[in-house]
Formats: C-alpha cells, sequence, structure tokens
C-alpha cells in the first residue's frame, strides 16, 4: 500500500506538475454534456492522491451516472441534500467544511445563475452558497457560445469574479451544439493546474 501510494504522489510531484497531493476536492458536476469530462478529472485528482467526494445535480445524472465518480473517486457520491450520511451531518453544510476546494465542472449557465443570486434550492447550490468563508470555489463553465455570451450569463460572470469565485475557461472551439465558438469546457489537465494553483496559496486551517 505505501508503495502504491508512493508511485501516486509521483505522477504529479516528481514531474514538475502542480501537486495537489494530499488535497480535499469537493467536486460538484451540474448538467452539461462535458460531464464527460469531469470524470476525466476527478480520475487525474484521484491518481494525484487527493481524497475527491463528488456531488451532482439531478441534470447532471442525466448525463452522466453517480457509479462513474464512486467507482473513481471509491468514496460516496451525494446527489440529494436530504439523503442521510454516514454520521448524520449536513451534507450542505459539512462538505464545504471539509474541502480545500471546490470545484464546479461543467458549471451550467444555471448554476452559475443561482450563484449569482444566492439561491439555494439543491445540494450544489446550498453547497456553493455555503462555501463562503469555508473553502474556495474554482467554476469551469461550459455551454452554448449564445448562452455564455447572453447579458444575464454575462452579469452573473461579472459577479462571481467580483466575490473572489476562481474560473478556468471556457475554450473557443468545436461546441457540442454542432457551432463553433467559446463555451467549450476547458480539458481536464487545465483545471487540474488551476486547482493546484488555487491550494497552493490558500491554506485551510484545520
Ligand atoms: C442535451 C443537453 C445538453 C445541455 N448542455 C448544457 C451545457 O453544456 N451547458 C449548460 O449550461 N446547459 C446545458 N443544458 C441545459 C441544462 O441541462 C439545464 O439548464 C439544467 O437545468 C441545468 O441544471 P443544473 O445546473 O442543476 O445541473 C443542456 C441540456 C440538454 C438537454
Amino acid at each position: 500500500m505505501a508503495i502504491r501510494r508512493a508511485k501516486r504522489f509521483s505522477e504529479c510531484c516528481s514531474v514538475g506538475k502542480p501537486c495537489l497531493a494530499g488535497k480535499r476536492i469537493l467536486l460538484c458536476v451540474t448538467g452539461g454534456i462535458a460531464c464527460y469530462k469531469s470524470a476525466d478529472l476527478a480520475s487525474a485528482l484521484v491518481r494525484a492522491s487527493c481524497q475527491v467526494s463528488a456531488a451532482m445535480t439531478d441534470a447532471a445524472r442525466k448525463f452522466i451516472q453517480p457509479l462513474t465518480f464512486q467507482t473513481l473517486t471509491r468514496r460516496q457520491v451525494f446527489t440529494d441534500m436530504w439523503q442521510s450520511s454516514d454520521d448524520f451531518s449536513s451534507q450542505h453544510i459539512a462538505l464545504t467544511d471539509w474541502a480545500d476546494l471546490m470545484i464546479v465542472a461543467p458549471a451550467t449557465a444555471n448554476i452559475i445563475a443561482k450563484m449569482a443570486c444566492g439561491i439555494a434550492d439543491e445540494l450544489v447550490s446550498c453547497l456553493a452558497l455555503s462555501a463562503a468563508g469555508a473553502c474556495p470555489i474554482l467554476i469551469a463553465p461550459a455551454m452554448n457560445d449564445r448562452m455564455w455570451s447572453a447579458p444575464a450569463t454575462r452579469e452573473n460572470m461579472a459577479k462571481l469574479v467580483a466575490r473572489g469565485v476562481h474560473v478556468v475557461g471556457p475554450a473557443t472551439g468545436r461546441l457540442a451544439c454542432g457551432t463553433t465558438g467559446t463555451g467549450r469546457m476547458a480539458e481536464p489537465d487545465e483545471i487540474f493546474a488551476a486547482a493546484a494553483k488555487i491550494t497552493a496559496t490558500k491554506k485551510k486551517s484545520r
């Protein structure tokens, strides 16, 4: 076991890649076609010796099964704030207390709007609100280019950036809907690098 753990550390630390080893990452997945890339991100984080807990919206579960994240992270996946946890804690608060960083990837136009307004009507939006003062948030927006450039999304993004939410992407290129424009989710290695940078500068006191 010790040997296996040492090998995992070497995947990021010893090759000059940013290091996230030992960090607790709360990976929130919302409902966009880029959900499949979040499985790669979860896998990369686990290989880098992070503890990864995943939370998913109902819409995310239309695109990818919790079982994928459960298997990759070897941990319970949170999908419903009404489901009880092993220690009977309130997950919508306890998970952000636990995390060094909350990542929302993909971040839909909808979750961005909810975060901008402080709406907390399901687990992921509650977590985004309870992250205030508990852990930094990194979002990886992903959507159709017209949704990304819509005035409402522009205003919502400006609010989140002004509040200190970290953003990676989106990239410009071919989109799932068949058009070309800005709205592609950042690649998992870019999200990983952004996460490493944030956690390197913000240490959580435990
Ligand atoms: C096939 C399909 C693909 C979608 N892709 C996206 C997307 O990439 N980005 C986005 O913001 N919304 C997308 N949507 C719309 C969201 O799924 C919808 O706004 C949903 O309410 C988001 O819920 P959530 O933010 O709670 O996950 C898509 C919908 C469908 C049916």
